[in-house]
């Protein structure tokens, strides 16, 4: 068998220079040798990276309790459906079926729980953890977000945890639009005239690249953010992600974020194991709530995982997170989680979170806990 090198020179050979989005795609996604499809671990301690539902259960419990207001916010219909984009081992959706089943009976029995996963070795994984919820019927796995008549009509909250970063982009410097060739067993970088659509990307939601510099310019996540605003009738969604907004890039800052990442450090090139490492670009918010915004739904201030988490949690002082401590050592241990997932040296000011809605009351939007952090200790 080939490696996945082999596999793309092969494609260079066949089709010339490819995109840079599509040399990211095929490293994250072949079917057979992306990185997604491997049968090594990505996550956690023995993989290459923490998400936020390794830390702790208490991130998929605070959400539950986040999902279970937007529900009463829809009026508490009768069945709503929580689709959530990528969800990779299936750690997340676990935490908060369990919880809400525990917490929140009402909002439970309406639950209907959509994991759509295109990985299949990560689909398989997700049968393994969840097969009580998938044969009870209270959840569903699918490869593909449903599009067009297959969507639903319920109302329906999405749900994307460092889903968009991991989106194939493709990168422009002043040399133009990169394409990536190979030479001798290396992949050489190459440089064409942008297209329209990019330049188009670039002049609403980012900025022209200096002479020294080079800037995404995330179609994928673009047209996947078209499709989900264009369908959803009425409902809400949550992206979390690391991420920037234009001001920032005007700023200064956030020019040029493309990482790869294996065993928890930064690699120095994308170029290098192709396959073996992750590669991710920070979320063009700016850019992801246009097109929200674009299809009908109401964009809401963005604020940072750590004031998310903290609106939705200092109500009951955290009890989510210390419910089955028993010994001081044990809340110690929580405690040391929590706090890694909401201050700053942690995961909680790297991380943004964009909140949307469709079709919900103004008022009912406004007194989500997740966006009212400090607000409350103040009327009280
Ligand atoms: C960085 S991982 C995040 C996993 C999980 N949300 C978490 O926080 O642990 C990105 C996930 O998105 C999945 N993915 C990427 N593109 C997708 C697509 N078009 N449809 C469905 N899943 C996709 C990947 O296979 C992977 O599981």
């Amino acid at each position: 068998m080939s490696s996945l090198r082999q596999k793309i020179e092969q494609e260079i050979r066949e089709r010339g220079t490819i995109p840079f989005s599509r040399y990211m795609e095929l490293c994250l996604y072949d079917s057979e040798l992306g990185y997604y499809s491997r049968n090594a671990e990505q996550f956690g301690k023995a993989g290459d990276f923490y998400t936020s539902s390794d830390v702790h259960a208490v991130f998929g419990r605070l959400l539950a309790r986040q999902f279970e207001e937007m529900w009463r916010a829809l009026g508490s219909p009768e069945q709503v459906d929580l689709v959530e984009l990528g969800p990779g081992s299936g750690l997340f959706a676990q935490d908060v079926i369990d919880w809400s089943e525990k917490k929140f009976p009402d909002f439970f029995r309406a639950l209907r729980y959509v994991l759509v996963e295109s990985s299949p070795a990560l689909r398989r994984r997700i049968r393994l953890a969840l097969a009580h919820h998938l044969e009870s019927g209270r959840a569903e796995l699918a490869s593909l977000f449903p599009s067009g008549e297959a969507s639903s009509h319920n109302p329906t909250i999405i749900f994307a945890n460092e889903f968009f970063d991991a989106l194939p982009v493709e990168i422009l410097s002043a040399k133009g639009s990169l394409r990536i060739d190979a030479h001798n067993g290396r992949f050489i970088e190459a440089w064409v005239q942008p297209s329209p659509e990019e330049l188009e990307f670039l002049d609403r939601n980012s900025v022209h690249p200096e002479p020294d510099e080079r800037v995404e310019a995330p179609l994928a996540a673009q047209q996947f953010m078209n499709r989900i605003a264009a369908g959803i009738s009425r409902g809400f969604l949550i992206a979390i992600d690391y991420g920037y907004t234009r001001e920032e890039q005007l700023a200064g800052r956030h020019r040029g974020t493309l990482k790869a990442l294996r065993q928890h450090s930064v690699s120095s090139s994308p170029y290098e194991a192709p396959g073996e490492q992750d590669i991710t670009a920070d979320v063009n918010f700016t850019a992801l709530a246009a097109a929200a915004e674009r299809h009908g739904m109401q964009t809401h201030k963005l604020v940072t995982q750590s004031q998310f988490l903290l609106g939705i949690g200092e109500g009951n002082q955290f009890a989510d997170a210390f419910e089955e401590c028993r010994l001081p050592q044990e809340r110690a241990k929580v405690a040391l989680q929590l706090k890694h997932l909401v201050t700053p040296a942690g995961m909680g000011e790297s991380f943004q979170v964009l909140i949307a809605s469709k079709g919900v009351q103004q008022e009912r939007i406004e007194s989500l806990s997740g966006l009212n952090f400090g607000r409350r200790a103040i009327a009280r």
